[in-house]
């Protein structure tokens, strides 16, 4: 398999855990790149449902290497509830994850931070974040006075944490702060590597590396809706940052794009449904996200999101996933095109308010309403659904590499991937 990064097309949950799950099969390692416990990514697998938040979804292949590279905010204590949570379901870390020493911590201290700046946000300018301190932490990194993983193998971090303390209005309990900062840096000591390092031998190696993207390309701090955006480059080009490995070593872009639009959070939404029809989609597509269980916002597929997506990404194959969900539909719509202020934009508009007043450019195709979520073979689906899809492709201009119509690995067409 060419090295591969795997990235969401729209705004998040697109699928991305089950694609890699999926893709990991041809892997040696999988590394996420960029984020932190703001992600939620779901495999399942028969009856066994795991939603992960920062050890890449390569980590239920035994024999995978998988890295959090230096590109994450990693909070310690959520990072150790999750590898104790994997290995009581027997799946062994030991020896095969490591964390990047350059990756920087979240503390307790910007959790409490990203909450303070939502409830004191006013309508308009609240972004409704995970509140998992992914903001504050990048900004501590911005400003050069972050915590690095790193530093839990030495004996500065505890001076180091108290010193921003100082700097802040309410801080909280900072000895039982921590307190429970050394546990988890007593768990997390040998699993702390110079990942850059162990990439760059992988890579070297000839090893097949895979890189995890987490959120979506409209919500890259960059090219997404600023300011409703996460705080990193969730796009294929920060792979290469959140890693160390050269922008060389990426070979392919797999972009994982929903078959409709759902967004969690503020901020523009062209193609959302506000009625009984988006209100359906979430019910099928079981819209409620897996890491802080709000409702999802649902609307229909935009191809001026997936074109922009495709262009920004370089993305070679679409993995199109939750064909099922729009299997009860009579009509699927698809916006082509936004109209604003009496002009055609065929692409997304950088300024945000106009973005917010764009109105969606249909065009409608039948549904094809009979079940697909049992399928197991790409034939068996109905024309219309395959012309669906077929359509998502020519209207973006990426071709199709795999196609999913259930949560489980089964229900997944490798078509060219
Ligand atoms: P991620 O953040 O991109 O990894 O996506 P999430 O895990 O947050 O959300 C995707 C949800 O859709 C999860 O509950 C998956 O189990 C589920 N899912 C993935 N692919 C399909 C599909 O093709 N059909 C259906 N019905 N569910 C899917
Ligand atoms: P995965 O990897 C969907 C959204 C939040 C909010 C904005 C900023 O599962 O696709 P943050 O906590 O990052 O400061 O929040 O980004 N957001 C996501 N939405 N999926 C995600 O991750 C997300 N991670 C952050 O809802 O709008
Ligand atoms: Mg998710």
């Amino acid at each position: 398999m060419p090295n591969t990064v795997l990235i969401g097309a729209q705004w998040g949950d697109e699928g991305k855990g089950k694609v890699v799950d999926v893709l990991s099969r041809d892997a040696d390692v999988v590394v996420r790149y960029q984020g932190g416990s703001n992600a939620g990514h779901t495999i399942e697998i028969g009856s066994e449902r795991y939603v992960l938040h920062l050890i890449p979804s390569g980590v239920l292949y035994p024999d995978k290497l998988c890295i959090i590279g230096n590109g994450l905010v990693v909070d310690p204590l959520e990072l150790v509830k999750e590898m104790q949570a994997l290995e009581t379901r027997g799946i062994r870390l030991a020896g095969r994850f490591f964390v990047s020493d350059r990756a920087h911590a979240v503390l307790p201290l910007h959790r409490r931070l990203d909450t303070a700046r939502e409830d004191r946000a006013g309508a308009g300018s609240k972004i409704g974040t995970t509140q998992r301190g992914i903001g504050p932490t990048y900004a501590d990194k911005a400003h050069r006075t972050g915590i690095r993983m790193g530093d839990f193998l030495g004996t500065q971090w505890e001076a180091r944490v108290r010193a921003r303390a100082a700097e802040m209005a309410e801080p909280g309990d900072l000895d039982s702060m921590l307190k429970e900062l050394a546990a988890a840096a007593a768990v997390l000591k040998p699993y702390i590597a110079d990942a850059t390092t162990l990439l760059y031998d992988a890579w070297k190696a000839g090893k097949n590396i895979l890189f995890e993207g987490a959120q979506g390309t409209m919500l890259d701090i960059d090219h997404g809706t600023y300011p409703f955006v996460t705080s990193s480059n969730s796009t294929a080009g920060g792979a290469s940052t959140g890693t160390g490995l050269p922008p060389k070593a990426l070979e392919r872009v797999v972009g994982v794009i929903k078959a409709y639009t759902t967004r969690v959070g503020e901020g523009p939404f062209p193609t959302e449904l506000l009625d009984a029809e988006g209100e359906g989609l979430r019910k099928r597509g079981r819209e409620f996200g897996a890491t802080t269980g709000r409702p999802r916002r649902c609307g229909w597929f935009d191809a001026v999101v997936g074109r922009y997506a495709a262009h920004v990404n370089g993305a070679d194959f679409w993995a199109v996933t939750k064909l099922d969900v729009l299997d009860a539909c009579e009509v699927i719509k698809v916006c082509v095109a936004y109209e604003c202020r009496g002009r055609r934009y065929e692409t997304i508009p950088a300024d945000i308010g106009l973005l917010a007043e764009c109105k969606p450019v249909y065009v409608e195709y039948p549904g094809w309403k009979c079940e697909t979520g049992r399928l197991t073979r790409f034939e068996d689906l109905p024309a219309k659904a395959r012309h669906y899809v077929s359509e998502l492709c020519r209207l973006t201009g990426v071709p199709l590499g795999i196609l999913s119509v259930g949560p489980g690995r089964e229900n997944t067409f490798r078509i060219a991937l």
